[in-house]
């Protein structure tokens, strides 16, 4: 990684150009083929990393339409685009949503990706109902502290996983109890209605094990080959949805929902900021305009 000038992007047809305030990436980013190629498989190099944002709107795109400059809007922009660890992004208005005035531009930049992927993998591919048992693995990360609040939220039976430095941190993020992966059985927490899993590997497959018939296994990292026998399995990407930015951003204004930032930097420090020596403790927010 290194800090480099580059021009200003131009918002497209239905863009909007953004000025960036805060932003954050998923440190597996740099993995991902859609960091180096187009929609077209071109090679992009260098890439632009990042795709949480939080900033301001100060132009638009040939026929853009719900969003207008000066506003302030927050979401995910797209992967295989340039992406937001910059001081202007330009995005598809689609993936924005509005940011009250009242919030935070560095508690917002943290929320997109892990909000809605917890928000997705637990209603709109999970399904999940009120009284029912979720695995939630890697609870005390960026995705699980979001997947054992909402779950917790709405009434389900939260089992939180991690290592055991994790306990205490999962537990208070709202986990009913705790199964240290180095230490305890998974095994012994009998059956659940939903494995939520971040890990993938044998923790997934070992968990898919558990799961109640017409219960569902999701996750966000692939799927192995040890499926739910009588119940749905399903590897999803997150996508921007407005709608359920603003339910996230709602409940983070209420109360209802923390967020789990590690560390925040300015731009001028993002690179050792984004490649710590100690180990990840949640979000890192690059705060572009302090
Ligand atoms: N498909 C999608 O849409 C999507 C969206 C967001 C994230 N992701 C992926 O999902 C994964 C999790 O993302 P995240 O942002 O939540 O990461 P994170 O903040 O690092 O959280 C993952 C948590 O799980 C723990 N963990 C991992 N392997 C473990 C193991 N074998 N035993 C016990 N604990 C373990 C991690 O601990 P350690 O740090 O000590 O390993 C960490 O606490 C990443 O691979 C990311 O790329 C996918």
């Amino acid at each position: 990684m290194r800090l480099a000038e580059r021009p200003q992007p131009k918002p497209a047809i239905n863009d909007v150009l953004v000025e960036v305030h805060a932003a954050a990436y998923v440190p597996t980013e740099i993995d991902w083929p859609s960091t180096w190629a187009d929609r077209a498989g071109k090679p992009k190099t260098p890439s632009i990393l990042g795709h949480d944002l939080a900033g301001v709107v100060t132009a638009l795109g040939y026929g853009t339409t719900g969003l207008s400059i000066g506003q302030r809007v927050i979401g995910i922009s797209d992967w295989h685009r340039d992406g937001t660890l910059a001081e202007y992004v330009a995005v598809e208005s689609r993936n924005l949503a509005p940011l009250p005035g009242d919030v935070d531009f560095t508690v917002s930049a943290s929320l997109p990706i892990s909000g809605l992927t917890a928000w997705q993998g637990l209603f709109t591919h999970g399904r999940l109902q009120s009284g029912q048992t979720v695995l939630a693995h890697g609870a005390a990360g960026a995705v699980g502290t979001m997947v054992t609040q909402l779950a917790r939220e709405v009434g389900a039976y939260v089992i939180g996983t991690g290592r055991a430095a994790d306990r205490e941190k999962a537990l208070d993020y709202g986990a009913h109890e705790f199964v240290d992966l180095e230490h305890d059985d998974l095994e012994d927490i009998g059956h659940v209605d939903l494995v939520f899993d971040v890990i993938g590997g044998d923790i997934q497959e070992r968990s898919a094990t558990l799961i109640r018939p017409g219960g569902t296994l999701v996750t966000i990292t692939g799927l192995g080959d040890i499926r739910p026998v009588e119940g749905l399995s399903v590897d999803f990407v997150v996508e921007s949805v407005p709608a359920q930015l603003t339910e996230i951003i709602q409940r983070v204004r209420d109360g209802r929902l923390r967020t789990n930032i590690d560390a925040v930097a300015p731009l001028d420090d993002a690179i050792a900021a984004l490649n710590p020596t100690q180990r990840r403790n949640g979000k890192t927010v690059i705060s572009i305009r302090p």
